[in-house]
């Protein structure tokens, strides 16, 4: 299961997002926003982090206008690392190297053809389960 969540400024790429999903007949769970009225990011980075820390879901994707209010508030959850990609590069690395669960994009950013592979990249792509990397991951988690 997925969790989605986005703001006002994430909500138009997170109808195409839905889309590519239903396509590819992934289950998601749609925490919101819902119109594009102004709201606050940090609502929904919360909903989608809850999700993933209480295992409802096992990853999530977010959208706000820059990916950026939205990724550093879910990264405040420990346990969370949410990985903000403009490329698939860097959301292939990111599940290799930092075992990413949330997936941030800009939707004033990115186009919705450039996401679309971006999540598909993330969504298929495993932690390569490296020593070196699991040990960064866990020094990661006990920074503070
Ligand atoms: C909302 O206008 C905008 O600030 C928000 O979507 C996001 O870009 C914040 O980082």
């Amino acid at each position: 299961m997925i969790a989605l969540g986005c703001d006002h400024g994430g909500y138009e790429l997170m109808q195409e997002i839905k889309g590519y999903l239903e396509i590819k007949g992934l289950e998601y769970q749609d925490y919101g926003c819902f119109s594009t009225e102004a709201v606050d990011y940090p609502v929904y980075a919360k909903k989608v982090a809850e999700s993933i820390l209480d295992g409802t879901c096992e990853k999530g994707i977010l959208i706000c206008g820059t990916g950026i209010g939205i990724s550093i508030t879910a990264n405040k959850y420990p346990g969370i690392r949410a990985a903000l990609c403009s490329d698939c590069f860097s959301a292939e690395a990111t599940r290799q190297h930092n075992d990413a669960n949330i997936l941030a994009l800009g939707g004033r950013v990115v186009g919705a053809g450039l996401a679309i592979k971006i999540v598909d990249t993330f969504l298929n792509t495993p932690f390569s389960n490296a020593e070196r990397h699991k040990r960064r991951i866990e020094q990661m988690e006990q920074a503070k």
